[in-house]
């Protein structure tokens, strides 16, 4: 019988393989047969097989379905790539298997995170005395710094939701650019605000907030416990709010200003991007994400909070069987997060963060961004092809004359498998969503998508 480390560096080996390959292979599987992987995946047996057998069957089942999104073609949504030293770190994670609760579960777990943690706010140019969390991911991030809001602005209105919950409560506004993220939604309508509450800012053509509106509806609405979501990073066009006027003017209105930055938080990274983001210092709570720019494994995330008392009030808890909060004068990561049991998730971030240094992450934002306006480049110069937002960061958006033409680009383009980008409909036209957010990725690359998008396009010519 394979002795477990037989088992474990067979299977690292063919992760590895499937890593490799994913450079050259197709980037979406060629039609998945549904049936097959299911018949593959078999029926519940009834008895034990050895490890080595079912981590085969699995791997053999499971790898034609395989999207290579860790290859460096791959610019759907915003999925980073897996960094080589954040990617054997979760191996590691995955062997230690820690219960990454608090110091009595696992000091390490508690210590990784603690030293990541600091790391990330020295790189972000987030307030040194900001809590923080590690999240699964932009969603959670947003959910615990809403959490944490939702907590302070009652609380200065008197109001202990943690113990009297929201009924009968002071009722909560919430303003938010009308271009937020759905996932800014999903959290009010999780934290029982309701996402009918949201009252949505008008965006300027490039789709960050219009802070002169932003100030108008603050005025317009009642005095009171108040939320106002900004925006670093458009999720379709890339562009920031002006956070630092936009949260002065929130703060005049006494609100809590939290900052979805789910990748644009990353342009702090770099000199180059870093004015996109000035002001970021100054607002109460920011959500990011290590799974998208930083490149660390799924999943990760990160909340910041500049008010680690609201924070650690609307998201610890205890229990008489739990002991060990703060022993040791660690802290608790799982005070910070909506989970008790918990990923170890600060070895990979650790990791991602050691291996690639302040120089080479400032260097992957800026060569990101560099690849991005390489794709604007060429395809603006083609007849019938428009880049529609500009670039200042990582995204791009292409119109191919018509929304059913675009539509059959993005659709000849992801079954080729030569590349992979996502659809999007933006300022009301149907467009092809590309986001460089990959490690992986070289200008070679870009030039070879370029030519399948525009060989799509040849042969789906504008009506
Ligand atoms: C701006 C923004 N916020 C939040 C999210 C949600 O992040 P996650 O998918 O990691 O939960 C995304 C994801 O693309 C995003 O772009």
């Amino acid at each position: 019988m394979a002795s477990l480390r037989d088992l474990f560096v067979r299977t690292a080996g063919r992760a590895a393989d499937y890593r490799h390959a994913a450079a050259d292979g197709p980037v979406f599987p060629a039609g998945v047969d549904v049936d097959a992987v299911r018949a593959a995946l078999g029926e519940l047996a009834d008895g034990p097989v050895p490890a080595t057998v079912a981590v085969e069957e699995l791997a053999d089942a499971l790898e034609p379905a395989l999207v290579a999104t860790t290859g460096p073609r791959y610019f759907g949504f915003v999925v980073g790539g897996a960094l080589d030293a954040a990617s054997a770190a979760d191996i590691l994670t995955t062997g230690w298997d820690q219960p990454a609760f608090n110091a009595v579960t696992s000091p390490a777990a508690a210590m990784v995170e603690d030293v990541a943690g600091t790391w990330l706010k020295e790189l972000l140019g987030l307030p040194a005395q900001a809590s923080f969390g590690f999240a699964t991911g932009g969603q959670a991030a947003n959910t615990v710094c809403l959490a944490a809001a939702r907590h302070q602005v009652l609380a200065e209105a008197g109001w202990d939701v943690e113990h009297a919950g929201l009924v009968g409560a002071p009722p909560v506004r919430v303003v938010a650019t009308s271009e937020r993220h759905a996932t800014i939604d999903r959290a009010l309508r999780l934290l029982g605000l309701g996402a009918g509450v949201l009252e949505p800012v008008v965006t300027d053509s490039q789709g960050a907030i219009d802070v002169s509106e932003l100030a108008r509806v603050l005025a317009a609405g009642p005095a009171g416990p108040t939320i106002v979501c900004l925006q670093a990073g458009n999720v379709n066009s890339g562009a920031f709010d002006d956070l630092k006027t936009g949260t002065a003017t929130a703060h005049e209105h006494g609100a809590w200003v939290h900052i979805d930055g789910a990748f644009g938080l990353w342009a702090a990274a770099s000199p180059t991007t870093a004015g996109l983001i000035a002001g970021i210092e100054t607002a109460d709570s920011w959500a990011t994400d290590g799974h998208k720019w930083l490149n660390v494994p799924y999943d990760s995330g990160y909340a910041f909070c500049a008010h680690p008392d609201a924070h650690a009030a609307a998201m610890s808890y205890t229990a008489a069987y739990l002991s060990g909060q703060g022993q040791g004068g660690l802290r608790a990561p799982a005070d910070y997060v909506l989970e008790s049991s918990r990923r170890a998730r600060g070895v990979a971030t650790w990791a991602a963060l050691r291996q690639l240094g302040r120089s080479g992450i400032a260097e992957l934002v800026e060569r990101c961004c560099s690849l991005a306006r390489r794709f604007a480049e060429q395809l603006a110069t083609v007849d019938g092809v428009e880049v529609v937002n500009d670039v200042v960061l990582n995204q791009v958006l292409v119109s191919f004359s018509d929304d059913r033409r675009t539509e059959r680009v993005v659709d000849q383009v992801q079954r080729s498998g030569e590349c992979w980008m996502g659809a999007t409909t933006w300022h009301g036209q149907r467009l092809m969503r590309i986001s460089v957010s990959n490690w992986r990725t070289t200008p070679s690359d870009v030039d070879r998508s370029v030519a399948a998008i525009l060989g799509a396009a040849n042969d789906h010519q504008a009506r």
